[in-house]
């Protein structure tokens, strides 16, 4: 299968790129700035096309897959998803942002018809929470709330912090009887032992509260990560003031800024860092955990992504419409990536 990565040349889509090359995988490289993507194409020994995602209908011809790197995702998923659409192509990406998986799975009756996957997410927001989701639903299917979070300490890319800003407006979001809500940042906090001990632990707006619905049809969820009491009621209470992010000028300059300012961790700390992932599903009556240890995030996306490419080049049957990483693949996906220990069990009963 012939591959394009588009937005190759950030500092995650080059690593995607390479690795992709690396495991054999038959790549083209996209991206819209043509100095940068020959540039990398030449590095990796690749074909390369630039183009603005706009013009993205005329672009994909002998092109089974798309990887979109390139992010704040809300920018650039839809030409690019409308030209997978229209041509049969698959579109993947590595997206985090909710308004990008709720607009896909809006689409998956086209993208059935299109016979095209829709694989938002296949990077560490959300694989290994993901796959968490599916696994503690497979144990308790009766269980109508789920709790997911993970404990990871990393550097991070100027794409990431300019998604985070691009969406810090929107508050902070948890799922309730299956709606999004939008809640203060840090609404929920709780004691919880991600695997190195008890933390205490804030909600955050993470991908999960929007995909683990359509992996599980669990109803309630919400998302943690350690955070002190103190800094989460700081949250709480700066909550009212992000709605300055909605000021397209001043919004704009702080992701400029970020993007000089965070360029993504080193290679000696995604070979050597760690993440922890921890979930729990109830029915009010039984409870289930488990964890999981994960590499360091960055790490585990070159991986995740490029394993899903590799998974769907081998596959004689490639899953259509809307997908989250669990529901394409299975919940063990996860397990075959390099240095993930788990699923470690446990059950409560009250
Ligand atoms: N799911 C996960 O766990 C995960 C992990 C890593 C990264 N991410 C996400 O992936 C995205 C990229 O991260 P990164 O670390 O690679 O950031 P980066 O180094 O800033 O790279 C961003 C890439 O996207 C391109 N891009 C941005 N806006 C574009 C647009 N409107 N049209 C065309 N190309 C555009 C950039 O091209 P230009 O330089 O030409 O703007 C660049 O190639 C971020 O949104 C980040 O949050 C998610």
């Amino acid at each position: 299968m012939s591959i394009l990565i588009y937005g190759a040349y950030g500092y995650t889509g080059e690593l995607i790129a390479t690795e992709a090359v690396d495991r054999g995988l038959d790549v083209t490289v996209a991206g819209r700035d043509g100095t940068k993507t020959r540039g990398l194409a030449a590095m990796l020994d690749t074909d390369s096309r630039v183009f603005d995602v706009e013009q993205a209908d005329t672009q994909l011809d002998g092109i089974d897959i798309v990887l979109n790197c390139a992010g704040p995702f809300v920018e650039t998923y839809k030409p690019l998803v409308d030209a997978c659409l229209d041509t049969g192509t698959h579109y993947l990406d590595i997206t985090g942002e909710f308004p990008v998986f709720e607009a896909l799975a809006e689409r998956d009756r086209d993208a059935e018809k299109a016979e095209s996957l829709l694989l938002p997410g296949i990077g560490f927001d959300v694989v290994p929470t993901d796959c968490v989701a599916s696994h503690l639903h497979d144990r308790l299917p009766s269980a109508n709330e789920l709790r997911l979070g993970f404990e990871a300490m990393g550097a991070l890319s100027g794409g990431t912090v300019a998604s985070i800003i691009e969406h810090g407006s929107g508050g902070g979001k948890v799922r309730r009887d299956g709606k999004i809500v939008e809640v203060p940042f840090a609404s929920q906090q709780r004691e919880i032992d991600f695997g190195a001990g008890m933390r205490h632990a804030v909600t955050i707006p993470w991908g999960d509260v929007a995909t683990a619905y359509y992996t599980t049809g669990i109803e309630n969820i919400e998302v943690y990560t350690p955070m002190s009491a103190t800094a989460g009621r700081a949250l709480q209470i700066a909550s009212p003031a992000t709605a300055i992010l909605e000021i397209d000028p001043i919004k704009d300059g702080l992701q400029w800024l970020a993007k000089q300012a965070f360029s993504g961790p080193s290679e000696t700390r995604r070979n050597t860092e760690t993440a922890l992932i921890w979930g729990e599903v109830t029915d009010g009556e039984r409870t289930m955990t488990t964890r999981l240890r994960t590499p360091e995030p960055y790490a585990l996306t070159v991986d995740a992504a490029t394993t899903a490419l590799e998974r769907l080049q081998e596959t004689s049957s490639v899953p259509t419409g809307y997908h989250t990483p669990a529901s394409a693949f299975d919940p063990a996906f996860v397990l075959g990536l390099e240095d993930v220990d788990g699923f470690f069990d446990e059950e409560t009963t009250q």
